[in-house]
């Protein structure tokens, strides 16, 4: 059984029950964030990007946990004590619950020489498609055309990503069965109605997940 848990902003874990992916963590500081930095757990923690509401307490969370960073090598730059595997757009890690992909974004990457990135994880039985932070852009149709996608959790709170009708024609790109919006209502600069967007979709099924919710993957 695999599970969506949502900690806020763009902070979330995907778990298999042998294995916890914890996405973007940022928590120290997150006027959403539903657990605390020195609570949440971690097999492996995925970094799409250096801004501050991604990287997070990355750097700790990996440290505390003995867990493993996975982002590009500028990103996974974070420290010489802890495992780290940096690799590149377009390449793929294959781990014991599945595999992980990097992917494209359209984004500032927060970091010298850094990109900002998405991924696409096979975990449980299921394709996830995280897109980080990022625009719409066209080849997300070659996204969800290499990998059927399950779920797309996608960021609608405009002003620094797309908004609500970018993040809808996201989804027909994409092709997704079903998505969750992230990325909005943590600050009034990126305040959103999840119930708009849902209006907006085509073609999927929206899943509204509050912060601290939890979401079985189907
Ligand atoms: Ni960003
Ligand atoms: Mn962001």
């Amino acid at each position: 059984m695999l599970k969506f848990r949502y900690y806020g902003h763009s902070c979330f874990q995907l778990d298999d029950g042998n294995y916890k992916l914890l996405f973007d963590p940022f928590l120290t500081g997150n006027p959403a964030a539903s657990i605390t930095s020195n609570e949440v757990q971690a097999d492996y923690v995925l970094i799409t990007h250096a801004h501050g509401d991604h990287i997070g307490d990355g750097y700790e969370i990996v440290k505390r946990t003995d867990a493993t960073a996975i982002g590009i090598p500028e990103v996974m730059d974070i420290g010489d004590d802890v495992n780290t595997i940096g690799m590149n757009v377009g390449g793929t890690l294959y781990l014991p619950f599945g595999y992980v992909r990097i992917v494209p974004a359209i984004h500032s990457s927060g970091i010298a020489g850094g990109v900002a990135v998405g991924y696409v994880v096979s975990i449980g039985g299921k394709i996830i498609y995280y897109a980080g932070d990022t625009c719409l852009f066209s080849d997300m149709k070659l996204i969800g055309e290499r990998d059927r996608i399950d779920y797309a959790i996608l960021p609608i709170g405009d002003h620094y990503t797309m908004g609500i009708e970018d993040a809808a024609r996201a989804v027909e790109f994409l092709g997704a069965k079903n998505v969750i919006p992230v990325h909005y209502n943590t600050w009034s600069l990126i305040k959103q109605d999840p119930k708009e967007f849902e209006s907006l979709v085509k073609g999927a099924t929206v899943c509204i997940v509050d912060p601290g919710e939890s979401l079985r993957l189907i």
